[in-house]
């Protein structure tokens, strides 16, 4: 992991990268005669990141808002990472001028994502590996908090990009429920892990229905952060979509650009463990409880036949039409479950659906709500500030009958249109709480580079809910 440190002033760190902005003073950067005209009229034709012998000149855009200034950082400071692997820095500076105090958190936040890399299965994994190891912030304005909340991001995100990357045969459902039960241990979470017998004994149909074509048995994972001076009464519950391999089962995928990148179907599952690592490493005073249902999908003898009728855990029956519709079908009884917390909020993070893709691709989440109108504001505040933004599609009655079976409760598949939104609309239907469903099929993973969010795992809705349930905390104060 790279980290990030604060100092006052500058030390002997290997590469300095200057933050400035247009009008600011170079005489506050030591640098040549011919340096400082070779500079002024480089910024005179808006080239943005300028190079003189050993220092970097970054030159801020000021944008419509302070959000997007603050994402032109990110990408500027991911922008870097390849100029800092040439020159092989295994430290840097960043000498903030811009009197932004924002503006070095967010380049360094950039950089920091922008540099990882997934790297542990190449041979020559040494030659190939970044030399970049600390980031240092020159500013007197920063707290030590902020850094190390920032440290503990960064490191969450890695975590969570490392697991959604692992392939399958190196992470099925039992050794994903392990590496949440270590995050737990590093962190300060407590974890249960509830096995085959206990997930049998529940009655957890949906589950037991989708793993029941697989030789790994399934996994329901319970992460519980519970601190002493937590501000909500009733917890916030977090549910992830753990499929640690999707071939569609018996509705089976093709391979190119759909079965060949299903490792990464447990992405919702990783970000709550995730944000569960970031909640108790910075000692979130709020309870939350983080549930993911694991398991892989797969096509046997024994496989989940599409016109099945399976019993869900809360004694809903489906006739199940599509074995491609899984992560629906092990959501429905983790959201079942949830009740019994009486839960203040709950929210699903889910690669569910290709349809949510292919409505607005890579840019943001896919969410739907039966949450209060205030929250959803916030939880869109947030996408903000943190450039994990969101679209509301909505959740209306129509859509209900969609998913109506002649012969069970409901089935689990809607038809041609709206699939994102019937997906939601199954998931509604064992809701009984202020509920938020994200639908994170089209950011989860990459297939190219995009910046800081880097190529494959993203982590996408990590620093989302993160900040969405820092505001949690404020509002609770409010009360
Ligand atoms: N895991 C997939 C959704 C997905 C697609 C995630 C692309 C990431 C990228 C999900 O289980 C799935 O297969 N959904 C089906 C639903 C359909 C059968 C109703 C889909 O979207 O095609
Ligand atoms: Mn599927
Ligand atoms: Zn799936």
């Amino acid at each position: 992991m790279i980290s990030i440190q604060l100092s006052r002033k500058v030390t002997g760190s290997d590469c300095h990268i200057f933050l400035i902005e247009k009008h600011t003073n170079l005489s506050k950067i030591n640098l040549s005669k011919e340096e400082t005209t070779y500079v002024k009229k480089s910024i005179d034709k808006n080239i943005d990141t300028i190079s003189t012998d050993g220092k970097l000149i970054v030159v801020l855009s000021k944008k419509s808002s302070a959000d997007a200034t603050n994402e032109d950082l990110r990408r500027k400071g991911s922008g870097i990472v390849s100029y800092l692997n040439e020159q092989k820095c295994a430290a840097v500076a960043i000498i903030n001028e811009t009197g932004t105090k924002e503006a070095g958190l967010s380049f360094a936040e950039g950089l920091a994502l922008g540099a990882y890399q997934f790297i542990k299965y190449k041979k020559e994994k040494d030659k190939e590996a970044t030399k970049l190891k600390t980031v240092t912030i020159i500013d007197e304005t920063i707290s030590k908090e902020t850094i190390d909340e920032l440290n503990v991001v960064i490191d969450a995100v890695y975590k969570v990009r490392n697991l959604v990357n692992e392939p399958v045969n190196h992470l099925n459902a039992p050794k994903l429920a392990k590496e949440f039960e270590k995050m737990g241990k590093e962190a300060g979470f407590r974890t249960e892990i509830f096995d085959r017998k206990k997930i049998e004994s529940l009655r957890m149909g949906g589950l037991l229905s989708v793993n029941q074509g697989s030789i790994d048995p399934p996994r329901f994972t319970i992460m519980e952060w519970k601190p002493k001076n937590a501000k909500n009464k009733k917890p916030i519950i977090l549910v992830g979509k753990g499929v640690v391999y999707d071939t569609g089962g018996l509705s089976l995928k093709p391979t190119q650009l759909s079965m060949d990148y299903m490792k990464t179907d447990m992405a919702g599952a990783a970000t709550v463990a995730g944000i569960m690592y970031v909640a108790a490493k910075t000692k979130l005073p709020l309870h939350l409880v983080a549930l993911a249902p694991s398991t892989d999908n797969r096509l046997s003898g024994n496989a989940f036949a599409p016109g099945d009728i399976i019993t869900m855990y809360d004694g809903t029956t489906v006739e199940m039409l599509n074995s491609d519709a899984e992560g629906r079908m092990i959501l429905a009884d983790a959201l079942s479950y949830a009740k019994k917390y009486d839960p203040q909020l709950v929210i699903d993070m889910a690669t569910l659906t290709g349809a949510a893709a292919a409505a607005i691709g890579k840019e943001g989440i896919v969410y739907m709500s039966t949450a209060p109108k205030n929250v959803t504001n916030e939880l869109e505040e947030s996408g903000e500030e943190k450039h994990e933004r969101l679209v509301r599609f909505p959740l209306w009655d129509e859509y209900g009958d969609y998913i109506k079976s002649d012969i069970a409760d409901m089935k689990n598949v809607g038809g041609k249109n709206a699939g994102a939104i019937t997906a939601g609309k199954f998931l509604e239907k064992f809701t009984s709480y202020p509920w938020i469903h994200l639908d994170i099929a089209g950011v989860a993973f990459l297939h190219g580079a995009d910046g800081y969010k880097g190529k494959n795992a993203t982590a996408f809705g990590l620093r989302l809910i993160y900040n969405f349930l820092q505001k949690q905390v404020k509002n609770a104060g409010k009360q």
